[in-house]
């Protein structure tokens, strides 16, 4: 597993193997990788030739109230989870390798208003143009390729697709389906956040999620009706407070007023020092039976 920390390295090792003929999956994360990364790494393995995996906690993604000096960090454990899964390379760049003079020096930013105003952009302002700025430049870094995005952060995928697809990225996008423990918690490096007595509890947001999909498969079109049904077993749970639940188009976002089976249904839950987001499609199915699902557009082919 080779290690690379600057712009110059990364781009020259990609390089190389584009001219030897050989095709580069993506997989940006910001480290403390899991089994949702592993699965994203391994798919990614299957699909091209060499495989990066960008491991960069980064700060513009952060609002100063937020947690960016506690994120959890292990980059010698994040090497042998990603070259276990098939990763070829790690790409760990400092701050200043990612922003010359430091996050305070930066003056271009990449947004996708459309879609970040919006549920997670609701409570977080300006985290999705933090997301779409590190990966623009990553995307720039790493040049042609398969960019791999897990479902579990449903929003930031669909922004990510509009963003490659508007700017022309030649980086296909793709969509992974949520791994999930056997309780049904979607992992998340911040599920570390939980004490033992939040983690009994947390799989009730996938549960208020469940039991969306349950109404709208019952009949049940009228939005409101579902969201009320989502919360109610939320608020039914102790220890967790509601951020919000929501039944949205799965491509625009955009909150419905009428359940439909291909609308897309949200929730977010605050357990502590963990605040928690989930989604699944509202037929059921997006629990993870959802295959990968990519751009298939004028973003771009892998290459
Ligand atoms: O999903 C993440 O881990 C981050 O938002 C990403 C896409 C790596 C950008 O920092």
């Amino acid at each position: 597993m080779r290690t690379v920390t600057t712009a110059a390295e990364l781009r020259a090792v990609l390089d190389a193997e584009r001219s030897a003929g050989r095709t580069v999956g993506f997989v940006p994360t910001m480290g403390y990788l899991h089994d949702g990364h592993a699965s994203l790494i391994r798919a990614a393995a299957a699909a091209d030739d060499v495989v990066v995996t960008s491991i960069f906690v980064n700060p513009l993604q952060f609002a100063p109230s937020e947690d960016l000096a506690a994120y959890p960090r292990d980059l010698d454990g994040d090497r042998r989870v990603a070259e276990a899964a098939g990763g070829a390379l790690v790409f760990a760049p400092t701050e200043d390798e990612m922003y010359p003079g430091g996050r305070g020096a930066v003056l271009t930013t990449v947004a996708v208003p459309a879609l970040a105003g919006v549920m997670e952009g609701e409570s977080r302002p300006t985290h999705f143009a933090g997301v779409c700025t590190v990966v623009a430049k990553l995307f720039h870094l790493v040049g042609p390729c398969r960019a791999w995005f897990g479902e579990k952060d449903y929003q930031q995928l669909a922004i990510l697709r509009r963003m490659a697809i508007d700017l022309s990225f030649p980086v296909d996008v793709v969509g992974a389906p949520t791994v999930r423990e056997p309780d049904g918690l979607a992992l998340s490096s911040r599920n570390v956040y939980l004490t033992a007595e939040e983690r009994e509890v947390a799989p009730v947001l996938q549960r208020a999620l469940q039991a969306g999909a349950a109404a709208i498969a019952g009949g049940e079109t009228d939005a409101d009706v579902v969201r009320r049904t989502m919360a109610a077993v939320v608020d039914a749970a102790p220890l967790g407070a509601l951020d919000y639940v929501e039944v949205a188009d799965a491509d625009t976002l955009e909150p419905l007023e009428v359940a439909r089976p291909d609308a897309r249904l949200f929730g977010a839950v605050r357990f502590g020092r963990a605040r928690l987001i989930d989604n699944i499609a509202a037929s059921g199915t997006g629990a993870g039976a959802a295959g990968p699902s990519s751009t298939g557009s004028d973003g771009g082919s892998a290459t």
